[in-house]
């Protein structure tokens, strides 16, 4: 396959190839050669493993948009045959190149809308791991998709949903309900969770994930970013969206038709699986990453959330309702709670109690560009930093 794409296979930007995410991807990549090829991989400051990959993919463009690392990445990247470009322009000009046909944004925060709106701005096909851009500017992202451009969701229980509603009549759907595994601290008390520490949080039970999204888990505010992004992709109002504990992580998302019948996706909780499927659409390609023996799983339950302890998916709720900037400010107080909460400097129950705090002082306005989230998000930062400082 050539890079101009004569050969006839999908050539492929991945954003944020550094991350869990990006590794999969590529490993997806790997597996079909003749289907999909690399034309541009971005890092924010693993550049070790960015140029390993783009000894193995021979990109065209190879971004970094981490600062230290952006000095050295000329000296780092050369000789490799990619142009080397350093900055946020890096991540939209990855996610907008002419040579590219589909984009997979699987950069971590909020730092990711711009990239998503690049490539929708440029007509792509976006691959959409990065749930964050959703959060903090889906109405940007809606109107962008209304100008051209497609969105495929990469997070397993939108890809569920998205496989369920195949091929059926959207006004024919009553809800959809997102599956949650609990977390590593399904079943805990408040009193239990106050000292719980990083590496308890970041031990998922099913998924081996980044950092951030790992935290988000243990909290269930990955659950609440969720609701909000499918909120956004599938257009339904919140009451229209459930969530169900659903420990083994085997369905990974349902759809309530209004006839009463029940539609779920099933496998094996692996990401490479919805990666592949955001990757070959509307294809499935063989061979299967890992068969689904139904005999072998035991048995698959469902129970209820407790969202008293766990306070951040009612947040998400709020602020999903709210509307406007709220879901921009709850997304920025969480970026900000769970950082401090890796580097030790805040508890695990501190996360929920201050953005619930942030949260509660925001006078949601509407968003009328990214100038707005990005407001929204300054004034949610500055606040959580003080709340932080307070510990
Ligand atoms: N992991 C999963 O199983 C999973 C499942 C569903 C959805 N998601 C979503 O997918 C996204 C990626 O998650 P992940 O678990 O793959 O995260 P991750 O392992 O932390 O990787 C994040 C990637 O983004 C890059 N990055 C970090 N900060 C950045 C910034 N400010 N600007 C641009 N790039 C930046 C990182 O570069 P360096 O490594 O070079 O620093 C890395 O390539 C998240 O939105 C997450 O919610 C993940």
């Amino acid at each position: 396959m050539s890079k101009n794409g004569e050969g006839g296979g999908r050539r492929l930007a991945v954003l944020g190839s550094t991350g869990s995410i990006g590794r999969q991807a590529l490993e997806v990549v790997e597996r079909h050669p003749s289907r999909l090829e690399v034309v541009a991989l971005t890092a924010h400051s693993n550049l070790e493993l960015l140029r390993e990959q783009a000894l193995r993919h021979r990109p065209l463009l190879l971004g970094v948009t981490g600062e230290e690392a952006g000095r050295r990445a000329q000296q780092e990247l050369a000789g490799l045959g990619a142009e080397v470009l350093t900055g946020r322009e890096a991540l939209e000009a990855a996610a907008s190149l002419p040579q590219a046909d589909l984009v997979l944004n699987a950069v971590v925060g909020s730092a990711g809308l711009e990239a998503t709106l690049a490539a929708l701005g440029a007509g792509k096909r976006l691959a959409l791991a990065n749930k964050e851009s959703l959060v903090a500017g889906g109405p940007l992202v809606l109107e962008a998709l209304k100008r051209g451009g497609e969105l495929i969701p990469v997070d397993s229980e939108h890809s569920a949903v998205f496989q369920c509603l195949r091929g059926e009549d959207p006004g024919e759907v009553e809800s959809i309900i997102l599956t949650a595994s609990g977390g590593p601290f399904y079943g805990r008390s408040r009193e239990e969770l106050k000292g719980v520490g990083v590496n308890e949080a970041l031990a998922h039970p099913t998924w081996k994930m980044g950092r951030k999204i790992s935290v988000d888990s243990a909290t269930l505010m990955n659950k609440g970013l969720e609701v909000i992004e499918a909120h956004f992709l599938f257009g339904l109002p919140y009451e229209r969206i459930e969530v169900v504990a659903h420990p083994q992580s085997v369905i990974h998302s349902m759809v309530r038709f209004r006839d009463g019948a029940v539609m779920a996706q099933l496998s094996l909780p692996d990401m490479r699986l919805p990666i592949s499927y955001a990757l070959s659409f509307p294809e499935r390609w063989e061979p299967a990453w890992r068969r689904t023996d139904l005999s072998g799983l035991g048995g698959l339950t469902f129970g209820e959330l407790d969202r008293e302890t766990f306070v951040c998916l009612d947040l998400a709720y709020r602020a999903g309702e709210a509307g406007g900037s709220a879901p921009a400010v709850l997304n920025a107080a969480n970026e900000a709670a769970v950082a401090s909460f890796l580097e030790g400097r805040i508890g695990f129950t501190d996360i929920g109690d201050i953005v619930k705090a942030v949260l509660e002082r925001h006078r949601p306005a509407p968003l009328s560009g990214l100038r707005d989230v990005r407001e929204a998000e300054r004034e949610a930062a500055e606040r959580t930093a003080v709340l932080i400082g307070k510990r």
